[in-house]
């Protein structure tokens, strides 16, 4: 892709911005409507994904959310969140709700930097641990997940309910404790370190 790729926080004045909240509602009923396994059975009225960010903006005001953008030049290509968990005894924790790419940038690496930048937004809030679920049968980001090091940690057979299908609620983690700002494993950084200074 030639065009530059930009992925940035989303602060509450953008986040409120009608250009801004339409492009967002736009991919997210556009990726609905294709049958995307995003949350939604129907595609989210603009209403309510401007609900949906305002509360995001908000929340990472308080470091308890972390809503990220990407940008093909001008062109709004794709949207991640996490979100602290609620419950007091869950807090250090997040779950990644969302991730969304527009089908026309999708296949590109695009996903992919999205999620690594969540996980280092993550890794620089303290997050603890986090969470992630997809319906069983959404293969490709099984893989992409995976290869970022989640692990899966549990399934719930049948428990996605599209109309009258029912598909796998896939569980996935990642524990952060030992990562640095951009994701990376702390301990493996430790050894490379240690082993130049053994070799120097
Ligand atoms: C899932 C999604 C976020 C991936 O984003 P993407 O930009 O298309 O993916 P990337 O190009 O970054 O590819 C990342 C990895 O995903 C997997 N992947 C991508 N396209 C794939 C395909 N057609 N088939 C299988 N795996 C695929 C691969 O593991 C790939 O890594 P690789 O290229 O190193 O092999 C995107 O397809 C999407 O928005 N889908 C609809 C919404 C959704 O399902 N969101 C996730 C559930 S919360």
């Amino acid at each position: 892709m030639k065009q530059s790729i930009v992925v940035r926080a989303v602060d509450i004045g953008e986040g409120q911005d009608p250009g801004f909240v339409a492009g967002a509602a736009h991919l997210l009923q556009h990726l609905v409507a294709n049958g995307a396994a995003i949350g939604w059975v129907e595609p989210p009225s603009t209403a309510e994904v401007a609900e949906l960010l305002q509360e995001l903006c908000l929340a990472s005001e308080h470091g308890d959310a972390s809503l990220l953008s990407i940008w093909i030049g001008a062109d709004l290509a794709g949207l991640g969140y996490w979100r602290r968990y609620q419950r007091p005894t869950n807090r250090p924790n997040a779950d990644i709700e969302k991730v969304a790419i527009d089908p026309r940038y999708q296949g590109h690496g695009l996903g992919r930097q999205l999620v690594r930048q969540l996980i280092g937004t993550a890794v620089r809030a303290g997050i603890e641990v986090l969470t992630l679920d997809f319906r069983g049968d959404n293969e490709r980001a099984a893989r992409l997940y995976r290869s970022l090091g989640f692990a899966e940690y549990g399934r719930l057979t049948g428990f996605v309910a599209v109309r009258a299908r029912r598909y796998d609620k896939v569980l996935y983690a990642m524990d952060l404790r030992h990562r640095q700002d951009d994701g990376s494993r702390k301990d493996l950084i430790g050894q490379a370190v240690e082993r130049g200074r053994g070799s120097g």
